[in-house]
């Protein structure tokens, strides 16, 4: 299955003027190609991690998709009469031949063509990522200090650590903003935007250099870790205790000795939860802002918590727990859920806009999605279970190869190839190449993953047995 999926990945690459640049997103030749023949940024990553890992590492296309974007950030971004903020990446790029001039172009979407027009808000935040991890890898730091790089890096933040109306240390997204791109009620403050966004600020304090404006740069930097930390730490933790706190609000509390800080009203807590929950583990939420928390689970948001360090040792254990007590909820008979549970009937009408790719237990609304599985991996070797990882890949080898590495399965166990789902998805094909890579060298998971910040002081509340 190794052998198959290498040759599948290196059968995805997209050239420009004859170099590596990216990896189509699928190559399903029964399928209507939509813009899954394009080279999606977030769709790069795990197929960048399984080129930096292979030996003989193949880092060209790693460098050559870092600067290709870059260079595509510089854009003017116009949509209608509206031009988009400097720093903001592309959700997904193409390369087009153009027969009158005969030669190449590059076309790239900022979200002026993705359906529903949403903004890759986690665009920017992958490509920091990938670039410390090209950067861990290959010792290369040469790319890194490039004036152009630099520059990129401080654009993208700039996007987010602007002052402005805010009273969270969280950034406000609207719907369709991540992984998660079309209407699926994640606006707000969605966690996988956080812990994204943690983990670029840690990245950045690493390859920012301090000259010129770097250091104000790295010092809010700073400042915005630890209040970002500290709000999501406090704010996001949802466990047996915590619920029971929840569970018991007061509401309408004025001033700032509130312990609902938020005007939660305990009754707009949704009946699963109070099954979900179990007495040990426990989860970052998908989502918290006024009178509004939104008990969902999301996979993505959850890793990169743990991968990043955002989550501490002992919320790190407590989330690997809950995968352990839920298993047939969270991974059921195919790796891995993005979001539990599937929103239905009427909230499904409401939330989703009626949407009919969303449906219940499909896709993005409780779908299982196989490349999920690296991210699971590396949470799991970083925690010490590496059995919990293994017991999730052998599942997907039941499957995913025979299947045609589709891009989802839907149902609630996940044992259906999903509806429309593509099939030789790359980053189906790429996840499981880096999952096997690092449970055969877990030393693979220091190219992303962070220590404990040990400046960040940890939460004051006491929680269940698992925390
Ligand atoms: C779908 C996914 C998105 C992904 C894209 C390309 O739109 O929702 O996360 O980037 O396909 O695979």
């Amino acid at each position: 299955m190794m052998e198959e999926a290498w040759e599948r990945l290196k059968k995805s690459y997209v050239y420009y003027k004859g170099k590596p640049v990216g990896t189509l997103a699928a190559m399903d030749p029964s399928a209507e190609t939509l813009n899954y023949n394009q080279v999606f940024v977030r769709d790069f990553v795990p197929s960048g991690l399984a080129c930096l890992m292979e030996s003989p590492m193949d880092s060209d296309i790693v460098r050559n998709f870092l600067l290709k974007t870059l260079h595509l950030q510089g854009w003017e971004k116009r949509i209608d009469n509206f031009t988009l903020g400097e720093g903001v990446m592309p959700a997904s790029f193409r390369v087009l031949f153009d027969t009158a001039q005969g030669k190449e172009n590059l076309l790239a979407d900022f979200g002026g063509s993705a359906i529903g027009r949403v903004a890759p808000v986690d665009s920017g935040f992958w490509w920091i990522i990938l670039l410390r991890s090209y950067t861990k890898c290959t010792h290369d730091y040469s790319l890194a200090e490039l004036p152009i790089v630099q520059k990129g890096m401080k654009l993208i933040l700039n996007l987010c650590l602007s002052d402005g109306f805010d009273t969270f240390p969280t950034l406000l997204c609207a719907d369709g903003c991540s992984m998660i791109d079309r209407r699926m009620g994640i606006y707000g403050y969605p966690i996988e935007i956080q812990a994204l966004f943690y983990f670029a600020l840690r990245c950045a304090q690493q390859l920012l250099k301090p000259e010129r404006d770097g250091k104000e740069f790295i010092e809010r930097i700073d400042k915005r870790i630890r209040a970002l930390s500290f709000h999501i730490r406090e704010y996001y933790w949802l466990d047996h205790s915590q619920l029971n706190i929840i569970y018991r609000y007061k509401t309408e509390e004025y001033s700032h000795t509130a312990v609902n800080k938020f005007n939660v009203i305990p009754e707009s807590i949704p009946d699963w939860v109070f099954d979900f929950i179990p007495l040990r583990g426990g989860y970052f939420i998908g989502n918290v802002s006024p009178a509004r928390m939104d008990f969902r689970w999301f996979l993505v948001g959850n890793c990169i918590a743990i991968l990043s360090s955002l989550a501490t040792p002992s919320q790190a254990t407590a989330i690997m727990d809950l995968i352990d007590e839920r298993w047939e909820d969270l991974i059921g008979e195919m790796p891995l859920k993005i979001a539990y549970p599937a929103l239905e009937g009427h909230e499904w009408r409401i939330v989703t806009g009626f949407d009919p790719k969303n449906t219940r237990w499909s896709y993005h609304n409780g779908g299982s999605w196989p490349v999920l599985l690296w991210l699971l991996t590396a949470a799991c070797i970083k925690t010490g279970r590496p059995q919990t990882a293994k017991r999730a890949i052998e599942l997907v080898e039941k499957r995913l190869s025979k299947d045609g590495w589709p891009e989802y399965y839907d149902g609630k166990s996940g044992r259906y190839i999903g509806k429309q789902a593509r099939k030789y998805q790359t980053w189906s094909i790429s996840g499981y190449l880096i999952a096997k890579m690092m449970i055969e060298n877990p030393a693979n998971i220091s190219m992303i993953s962070f220590e404990e910040d040990k400046k960040i002081e940890k939460p004051r509340l006491s929680r269940s047995s698992s925390f």
